[in-house]
């Protein structure tokens, strides 16, 4: 089958979240599945040009938005056996980061033109059978293979992934019909604007979110559905609507090869991994070192989704009463960095946090760390536990979406689990978890033990959820 797939972040070009992970490894488990599954997104100046050396231009065509027109190069290059097609034009994409910009409209208005002009241009080399468009960045595609492509196109079964539906992509439906030269259509619009997560869902063959918990989330709250509840309801009606949960790569992400962290570990030697990673990451950041100090990780977009205001009204309470490590990796918004600096600036021993994205740090965290903190108002799927599972790094989480689908609470009596949650948004039924998993780590290290030991045990791997993409495809063609 021949896949393509629309995303605006790819690892390792380009990723800002959970989305470039995704981007960069279903791809290749696709392809180990005997499909052709490539890749489309813009070209950033930000790419590490290391990685793009081989790059080629394989089209060149010109992109209307409204009267104006901007030339576009394809470029293209293989990269660990899957094909990548960038879209360039600097005016857009030749920025210093990926998002945050006023012309985002246009910007991603040009991408999605161009996705289609690249089909176009591709057609006698790659037949795309199924576009799957990734959050509201392409939610437009399926609209314009839909409509104005539909003589061309129409063929192509188009599959719409939400990664979250709170970024929804909302314009002035008079500009937006000027830029994209359409129709706005009842399909497209919500509160009497355009709006591209809407034209996603409505207008493609089948969508799809990032969990199941997540997916009855957005059918069941209007709270999480941010407005689009209704349409996904009609959309699950039809048999058109499925939660699949994500995978993350395991080449990337293994401790026991992983080339960032000073001693590869398994379960059999955990304890000297980490305590290797600790002395470094400590080390890095200027952290004095003891042993056996439980280490709390967390790395993460610094936004509300993620809970950090639960954390903002514990932490004094948590750092007068217990003993540890914070060590925070993240960047966003500014009331938390501000927060975190500060605590950082009063609590020198207990907490250190870079505030800034670093891999090879984040790296450092997940094999250093003894828990992960990821407490989250809301979360489609999460890759950071999924990650921390994998480097025996016991997740703390709130159950929802994809964290409440990953981590099964410990349970003292039968020594089942492979975290800690807590269920209501409550700062205090928090503190008590984090408090109780202190206790755990100092007073019973034989269960401990057990714990790290069903944590790396877990399967996170995308082996079973890209079939599950695969059968979706399968569906999708028959209908
Ligand atoms: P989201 O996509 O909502 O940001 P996920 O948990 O799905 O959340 O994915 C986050 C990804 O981004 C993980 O791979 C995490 O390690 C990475 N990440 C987040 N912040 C940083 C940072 N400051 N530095 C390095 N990696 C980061
Ligand atoms: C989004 C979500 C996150 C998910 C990621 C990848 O950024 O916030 O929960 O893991 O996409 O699907």
């Amino acid at each position: 089958m021949n896949i393509l797939f629309a995303a605006v972040e790819c690892f390792p070009f380009a990723k800002v979240g959970g989305l470039g992970d995704v981007i960069g490894s279903l791809p290749q488990e696709l392809n180990k599945l005997q499909n052709d599954c490539r890749v489309i997104m813009p070209f950033y100046k930000t790419i590490n040009p290391e990685l793009v050396k081989d790059v080629k231009e394989v089209a060149s065509f010109k992109v209307f938005l409204g009267k104006k027109s901007y030339d576009v190069s394809l470029l293209s290059e293989v990269y660990n056996d899957v094909t990548y097609y960038f879209v360039k034009n600097d005016e857009f994409y030749g920025r210093d980061r990926v998002y945050d910009f006023p012309d985002e409209e246009s910007r991603w208005a040009l991408f999605q033109i161009s996705v289609i002009e690249a089909m176009k241009a591709l057609k006698n080399d790659f037949q795309v059978h199924i576009l799957n468009c990734h959050d509201w960045h392409t939610g437009m595609i399926p609209y314009l293979i839909k409509s104005k492509y539909y003589s061309e196109f129409g063929q192509v079964k188009t599959i719409f992934t939400i990664h979250n539906v709170l970024y929804q992509g909302e314009y002035e439906r008079q500009t937006t019909r000027q830029i994209f030269n359409v129709e706005v259509v009842d399909e497209i619009e919500h509160n009497a604007k355009l709006n591209f997560m809407k034209a996603g869902i409505m207008c493609s063959t089948f969508v799809n979110t990032v969990s199941q918990t997540y997916c009855k989330e957005l059918l069941n709250s209007d709270f999480l559905g941010k407005g689009m509840t209704q349409y996904l309801k009609e959309r699950f009606k039809q048999g058109r609507f499925v939660g699949i949960i994500n995978g993350i790569d395991y080449e990337t992400w293994n401790p026991m090869t992983d080339k960032d962290i000073p001693v590869n570990y398994s379960f059999e030697n955990y304890k000297d991994g980490k305590l290797a990673a600790k002395k470094v990451l400590y080390d890095k950041l200027g952290v004095d070192f003891y042993t056996n100090v439980p280490c709390i990780g967390l790395v993460s977009r610094l936004t509300q989704q993620k809970g950090l205001d639960l954390i903002m009204e514990i932490a004094e309470d948590l750092i007068k009463d217990c003993t540890f490590k914070f060590i925070i990796v993240g960047s966003g918004e500014a009331k938390y960095e501000e927060f975190f600096k500060e605590l950082e600036k009063k609590h020198p021993f207990k907490v250190k946090c870079y505030l800034g994205y670093s891999e090879e740090l984040a790296h450092l965290v997940y094999a250093a760390s003894d828990m992960f903190l990821m407490p989250s108002l809301f979360e489609p799927c999460g890759l950071g536990q999924l990650i921390a599972l994998r480097y025996g790094s016991l997740p703390i989480v709130r159950e929802t979406g994809g964290l409440k689908d990953s981590v099964e609470p410990y349970n003292e009596f039968d020594l089942t689990g492979n975290g800690f949650s807590f269920t209501n948004y409550n700062s205090h039924d928090m503190l008590y978890v984090i408090k109780y998993a202190f206790r755990h780590f100092n007073g019973y290290p034989e269960h401990w033990d057990i714990l790290v030991e069903n944590a790396m045990d877990c399967d996170y791997s995308w082996t079973v959820s890209a079939k599950k993409y695969l059968l979706l495809y399968v569906k999708a063609l028959k209908s």
